[in-house]
């Protein structure tokens, strides 16, 4: 087995191809992580970038399902693992390897470690303008990992609700990429209004002011207030992105956020 250091070694020659590394995170659970992950990967690709994603969510690893992607599998070339492409994405996650979707895996600290260094190293990613990485929930070994071995990461983007009693633990995920010595990029606020189908008005059913209330806190830029819309569960769950199969609403903002994503990170490449 490849030590620390090969290992490494062979995850910065394959970070040489691929331009900017994202990593999507929240201190929260269920505040929609992977669904912005997943969106803000599509969204990229449709402004015409080069995109993958990465799942390094090794208990609860969602980003296939939502990218609609179970029927992809992978390959390997060259003793390499070539990742499926879905939505002209090129996807890896630990989904891919179990025999049955709802398998769960026992994982130890440094076998996590060495998952995601070979999730990047020992995968062929070829070029890419963005590789989009899908942390689970809080500030451990998976994005410790990751920030510890990418280091031209680019920084992460915090996925927060709209509720402040929630705020506590975003915070700590913000001070955690803070004290890594990485770039926040910016903060995106999830099901942050409801429209009424009927009334058409705003409904602030998880509260108001969150995400707005984080980024003026941390001096920080709030990208992106995404609606609540039962068509974003079910379009999700069904492994059609919103970014895409959206409803118009939610797939500008998705669009808006790819956007701003992509002056904020290569206006400093
Ligand atoms: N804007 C939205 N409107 C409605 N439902 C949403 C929205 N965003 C996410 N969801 C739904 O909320 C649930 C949780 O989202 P998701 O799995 O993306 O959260 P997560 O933060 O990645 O969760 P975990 O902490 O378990 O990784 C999913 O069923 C998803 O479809
Ligand atoms: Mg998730």
């Amino acid at each position: 087995m490849a030590n620390l250091k090969e290992r490494k070694e062979k995850v910065s020659r394959k970070l040489e191809n691929i331009d900017n590394v994202i990593m999507v995170m929240s201190g929260k659970g269920g505040v929609g992580k992977t669904t912005v992950a997943v969106n803000l990967a599509v969204a990229l690709a449709l402004e015409g970038k080069k995109v993958g994603i990465l799942d390094v969510d090794l208990h609860g690893p969602d980003v296939v399902r939502m990218l609609g992607g179970r029927e992809a599998k992978v390959s390997a070339v060259g003793g390499e693992i070539l990742p499926p492409e879905v939505h002209g994405i090129k996807v890896i996650s630990i989904s891919q390897f179990l025999d049955n979707d709802n398998d769960a895996v026992i994982w130890r600290g440094p076998l996590k470690t060495g998952a995601i260094m070979q999730f990047i190293g020992d995968v062929a990613w070829g070029k890419l303008d963005y590789l989009i990485i899908d942390a689970p929930p809080g500030t451990g070994d998976e994005p410790l990992t990751v920030f510890q071995n990418v280091e031209k990461i680019k920084g992460a983007l915090i996925v927060t609700s709209p509720s402040i009693v929630s705020q506590d633990d975003v915070e700590r995920a913000i001070n955690f990429v803070i004290k890594m010595d990485k770039q926040v990029i910016g903060i995106v606020e999830n099901m942050s209004y409801f429209i009424c189908p009927n009334c058409k008005t705003k409904h602030f059913i998880f509260g108001e002011g969150g995400g707005s209330a984080l980024a003026e806190k941390y001096n920080l830029e709030l990208l992106a207030q995404i609606p609540l819309d039962s068509t974003v569960r079910e379009n999700m769950d069904a492994g059609k992105p919103v970014a895409y199969f959206g409803t118009p609403e939610v797939t500008s903002s998705y669009v808006n956020l790819a956007k701003k994503v992509i002056e904020k990170v290569e206006a400093v490449s």
